[in-house]
C-alpha cells in the first residue's frame, strides 16, 4: 500500500471574509479533530487579534483524518482514513505572500466565493495564482443561507469568467454546515496526492516558523522526499545542524509523533534559539542520512551539500516603512527582543536601527502594507506589553545624485540637499479594481485624484475590472477607505509592485518654535506642495497645546518657508490672586505637566502630551 495515495494537501483561498475560517471550523467538526467542548468559532484563528478583528493574520496548518463514503476510494485505506492537511490562509491583500507560501505545499485548493458578494479582486488573483502553480481548483460557493445570496448568478459568473463547469461547483453554507461533507468528499476524490519520492534522501520544505519559550524555534515543514525520524538534521541554506527536541503534527495542537513520512506536513521543535539560523523557504535534511533504496550511508553533512535544495520562496519585499520607537527609552532592549521574536513568525517584515532626537532609539520597519504594520504594532503592545510610537508611513525612494550615485531612502528626513539631486524615483503599483459598473464614474475621479493611469478595462457581467498604474504612496495614504466609500463598499482591490518611476518631488520640513522637527519631514508631489504645507501648518496648530510663550509653526518647501501659523501664548490669569488663590494658570499647567511627566514629550522648547505628539506623527 502506497501511503502517499491517502494524503491530500490543500488550502482554501478566497477574498477576505468569504468564509475560509468558518468552513475550516466545519471540517474540524466533521473530522472530529477538535473535541466538541473545546470547539469555538474561527478555531484556527487562535491569536486574540484574529479573533477580535475577525481577520486571519497567519497561515495555520491542521491535519485531519477523514473516512470517505466513496466506496471505490475507500478500498484499503490506513487506519483512521485519509490524511487531510489543510493550510488556512489570510485573506487581506497585505498577507498575500502567506497565501503563496501555503500554496507551495499544496496539490489543490478550494476556491471559496461568497454567494452574496460574488467574484472579487482577490478571488481572481488567487484563482490565477493557483492556475499558475497547476493546482487542482475546487469551486465552492458559500453563504447560501444568506437572505441576499444569489448562488445561481454567482455560479454562472464562475462558469463564464473562470471557465468552470456547472456540475463542478459545490453550493454550501459554512455556517449551517449544509453540503460541507460534499466538499471533503471532493477533496479526496479530485485533489491529487503528493508526488514525492519516499526512497530519496530527506528533503523537507520549511514554510513557516515560530518561537516557543521551551522548545526554541519550531518550524512547520512539508516532507517532500524521504522520511524524517530520529537523528541529527540540518538546514541546507544556513548549514546549521541540530538535534530535534520533538517532531509531530498539528491537529491543530502540537501532537508528538515518531516519524513524518513523504508528503506529510508537520513540525520540528529544533531547540535552537538564534532566529538567524532558520529561514522560511529553506530545505531541511538529515545530517547523517541513509537512503532506504540502496542502503547507502551519505556520511557526514558535507556530502549532503550535493543534495539539491528545494525551490524556496522569493523573499517578499517590504513596501511600506514606519519607524517604531518605545515610549520609554529604557524599553528599547525589550522592543528589540520582541521584534526579533515576531520576525521569526513573519518573514515579510524587515527591521533596522533608527534614531531621532525627539524619539530616541528605535527601529525602521518594513511591511507589506499599512494593515500589516498595524497588526505588528498591536502584537508588540499586547503580546509583549510594550508602549510604542509609530511614525507615519513612507515608501522607498531611489535618489540619483548629480554625481550619478544611487541612494535608497525610506524616510524623507534622509533626503540629501535638493541641489545635489538629479532625479528622484518612487515605487509604482499595478492596481486591479473589481467593481459593480455603476460606480465607475466615482472611481475614475478618485483614481485621477491619486495620480492613477488607466491601463485596461474589462467587463464581467454587471461588474468591471479596472487596471490602473499608480504611485504606491497614494495607495497607503488612505486610498482603500476612499475606494470603499466611492463604491458604497462594493469595490475590491488587489495590487502588485511594478517598479520605480520618476517623481517630481519636493521636501516639506516643519519648524516649531525655531526648531526643525526631523520626524515630521516628508516628501510630496511638487504640485501639491503649497497646499500640503498649509494644511500641515493648520493641523499642527490644532494639535499642539498652548504654551507659556508664543509658538511660531512654520513649514518649508525645499528650504523656503511657505506656510506659517502662530500659536498664541497662554495668558497669565491675573485675576486669580484677586480671589484669594495664589495659583496662576502657569502653576497649574506646570503641575499638570509634572503629574503626567511620563506621558509628556518635548519638541525643542515645546512640551506636549504624548497623545498630541503621536497624532502629529500621523499627520500627512
Ligand atoms: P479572513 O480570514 O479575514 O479572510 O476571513 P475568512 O474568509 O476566514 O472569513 P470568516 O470565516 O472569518 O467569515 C467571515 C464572516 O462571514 C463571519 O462573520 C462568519 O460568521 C460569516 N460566515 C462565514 N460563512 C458563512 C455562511 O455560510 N453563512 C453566513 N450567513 N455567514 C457566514
Amino acid at each position: 500500500m502506497n501511503q502517499l495515495n491517502f494524503i491530500r494537501n490543500f488550502s482554501i483561498v478566497a477574498h477576505i471574509d468569504h468564509g475560509k475560517t468558518t468552513l475550516t471550523d466545519r471540517f474540524l467538526e466533521i473530522t472530529k479533530s477538535v473535541e466538541k467542548r473545546l470547539m469555538h468559532q474561527r478555531f484556527l484563528d487562535s491569536h486574540p487579534i484574529s479573533q477580535e478583528r475577525g481577520v486571519t493574520i497567519k497561515l495555520a496548518p491542521v491535519r485531519m483524518q477523514y473516512q470517505t463514503k466513496n466506496k471505490i476510494l475507500n478500498s484499503n485505506p490506513p487506519a483512521g482514513g485519509y490524511i487531510l492537511n489543510l493550510i488556512d490562509t489570510p485573506g487581506h491583500i497585505d498577507f498575500s505572500y502567506e497565501v503563496s507560501r501555503s500554496l507551495a505545499c499544496c496539490e489543490g485548493v478550494i476556491l471559496l466565493v461568497d454567494a452574496a458578494q460574488g467574484i472579487q479582486a482577490q478571488t481572481l488573483a488567487h484563482f490565477q495564482l493557483a492556475k499558475k502553480l497547476d493546482l487542482k481548483i475546487i469551486p465552492v460557493i458559500n453563504k447560501i443561507d444568506l437572505q441576499n445570496a444569489q448562488p445561481e448568478k454567482v455560479g454562472v459568473d464562475l462558469c463564464i469568467n473562470l471557465n468552470f463547469k456547472p456540475d463542478e461547483i459545490i453550493y454550501v453554507s459554512a455556517k449551517t454546515g449544509k453540503n460541507v461533507t460534499q466538499v471533503l468528499e471532493t477533496v479526496v476524490e479530485k485533489i491529487p496526492s503528493p508526488k514525492g519520492n519516499p526512497d530519496q534522501p530527506l528533503r523537507g520544505l520549511v514554510f513557516d516558523s515560530f518561537y516557543h519559550p521551551y522548545k526554541g524555534i519550531v518550524v512547520y515543514l512539508k516532507i517532500v522526499d524521504g522520511h524524517l525520524a530520529s537523528g541529527k538534521l540540518k538546514f541546507l541554506a544556513t548549514g546549521k545542524e541540530f538535534e530535534p527536541l520533538e517532531i509531530g503534527y498539528l491537529t491543530p495542537k502540537m501532537e508528538k509523533t515518531d516519524q513524518l513520512k513523504t508528503g506529510e506536513i508537520g513540525y520540528i521543535a529544533t531547540g535552537l534559539k538564534d532566529i538567524n539560523l532558520c529561514q522560511v523557504g529553506d530545505t531541511i535534511t538529515s545530517s547523517k542520512l541513509k537512503t532506504r533504496a540502496a542502503g547507502i550511508v551519505f556520511g557526514d553533512a558535507r556530502q549532503n551539500s550535493k543534495l539539491k535544495p528545494l525551490a524556496g520562496y522569493q523573499q517578499p519585499k517590504p513596501v511600506v516603512f514606519f519607524d517604531f520607537y518605545p515610549v520609554e527609552n529604557k524599553d528599547f532592549p525589550e522592543l528589540e527582543q520582541a521584534i526579533k521574536q515576531l520576525k521569526l513568525n513573519d518573514v515579510a517584515m524587515t527591521f533596522s536601527l533608527a534614531g531621532s532626537a525627539a524619539l530616541g532609539k528605535g527601529f525602521r520597519m518594513g511591511f507589506l502594507g499599512v494593515f500589516h504594520a498595524l497588526i505588528i504594532q498591536e502584537r508588540l503592545e499586547r503580546d509583549f506589553n510594550l508602549d510604542i510610537i509609530i511614525t507615519s508611513p513612507s515608501v522607498e525612494y531611489q535618489i540619483i545624485t548629480k554625481d550619478n550615485s544611487l541612494q535608497l531612502i525610506q524616510n524623507a528626513s534622509e533626503l540629501p540637499d535638493f541641489s545635489l539631486i538629479n532625479q528622484i524615483k518612487e515605487p509604482w503599483i499595478k492596481a486591479s479594481i473589481f467593481t459593480p459598473s455603476e460606480f465607475l464614474g466615482n472611481l475614475f475621479q478618485l483614481l485621477q485624484n491619486h495620480r492613477g493611469k488607466l491601463i485596461d478595462q474589462k467587463y464581467y457581467g454587471s461588474y468591471t475590472k479596472l487596471e490602473y498604474e499608480m504611485p504606491l504612496i497614494e495607495l497607503i495614504e488612505g486610498f482603500y477607505d476612499q475606494l470603499k466609500s466611492a463604491s458604497s463598499g462594493f469595490a475590491s482591490l488587489d495590487y502588485q509592485l511594478l517598479g520605480f518611476k520618476n517623481f517630481k518631488a519636493a521636501k516639506l520640513e516643519v519648524i516649531i518654535a525655531g526648531e526643525k522637527v526631523k520626524a515630521l519631514t516628508s516628501v510630496t508631489e511638487k504640485n501639491k506642495g503649497i497646499y500640503k504645507a498649509r494644511k500641515l501648518a493648520q493641523k499642527l496648530k490644532e494639535v499642539i497645546p498652548q504654551q507659556l510663550f508664543e509658538v511660531p509653526i512654520q513649514v518649508s518647501l525645499n528650504g523656503r518657508i511657505i506656510a506659517r501659523e502662530t500659536l498664541r501664548a497662554l495668558r497669565k490669569d491675573v485675576t486669580a490672586k484677586l480671589y484669594g488663590g495664589d495659583q496662576t494658570r502657569k502653576d497649574k499647567l506646570l503641575k499638570k505637566q509634572k503629574k503626567g511627566k511620563k506621558r509628556m514629550k518635548q519638541i525643542g522648547r515645546v512640551t506636549l502630551p504624548q497623545e498630541a505628539f503621536m497624532s502629529i506623527l500621523q499627520i500627512k
